[in-house]
């Protein structure tokens, strides 16, 4: 089979502090990306740098999101939810943990074993995994992609309160979401990486904002030239 660049040399800066989201079509690449950030991608070739301010390696930083949501399947929700202060020697916050489960709806479900829920409500419960991880850098592998149209609201709003002042990489495929939620944005594709501007508020920007919709319709405009099409 052979190895096969996968996209052009490229520059990502993500804004400290910020909210950074990376667009581009399926396969280009985006969860790659994650993925060597957060120190997870072993196959293949790399060679670049990966650094956050002068403050070292980044990868002990951060906290990943993946796409897959990896839930246990012999954990409950709480005890998923509490995973990381397990893994890492006992510490966890299971009271904690119960209120961001209501908060985010579950809390019927809190002792429902991941096989038994929805995929929306798995990915919430992913989400609040990561939201108990409390690193400074946090990695969202299409964290909403999931959820009904009001749901995938409300998390946004959620999530951008919770890691308010972390630094936040968005991988997204929803234009609008992107468009409500950056501070920085970046389209990937073979050819590279470019940015867009993102509008001039500041997140969480209301979806019917006027500036939000210019931003998500230029982002559309984007995304459908570089998307696959069916052969002609
Ligand atoms: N473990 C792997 N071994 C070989 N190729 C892989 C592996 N994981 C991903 N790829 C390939 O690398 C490319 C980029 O995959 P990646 O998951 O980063 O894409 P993506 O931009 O996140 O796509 P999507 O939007 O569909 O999630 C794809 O062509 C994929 O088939
Ligand atoms: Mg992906």
């Amino acid at each position: 089979m052979g190895e096969q660049e996968l996209f052009a040399p490229l520059s990502l800066e993500v804004g400290a502090g910020e909210w950074t989201c990376l667009l581009g079509p399926s396969g280009v690449g985006k969860s790659t990306i994650l993925r060597l950030i957060a120190g997870l991608e072993i196959g293949g070739s790399f060679s670049g740098t990966i650094t956050a301010g002068d403050s070292g390696p980044v990868a002990s930083r951060v906290t990943f999101m993946a796409q897959d949501d990896l839930l246990l399947p012999w954990l409950s929700v709480l005890q998923n939810v509490c995973l990381g202060g397990r893994l890492r020697g006992g510490k966890s916050d299971p009271a904690r943990a119960m209120d961001l489960i209501s908060e985010v709806g579950l809390a019927k479900q809190a002792d429902q074993m991941p096989a038994t829920l929805s995929g929306g409500e798995r990915q919430r419960v992913a989400l609040l995994r990561t939201i108990m991880e409390d690193r400074p850098v946090i990695l969202l592998d299409e964290p909403f992609s999931a959820l009904d149209a009001g749901t995938r609201a409300a998390m946004q709003e959620l999530a951008a309160e919770l890691f308010a002042g972390r630094t936040v990489l968005l991988v997204t495929h929803d234009p609008a979401e992107a468009a409500r939620l950056a501070n920085r944005l970046y389209i990937l594709e073979r050819s590279g990486l470019s940015t867009a501007t993102p509008p001039e508020s500041a997140p969480v920007r209301a979806l019917n904002d006027p500036s939000t919709l210019v931003c998500q319709a230029h982002l559309l405009d984007i995304l459908r030239q570089s998307a696959w099409r069916r052969p002609a």
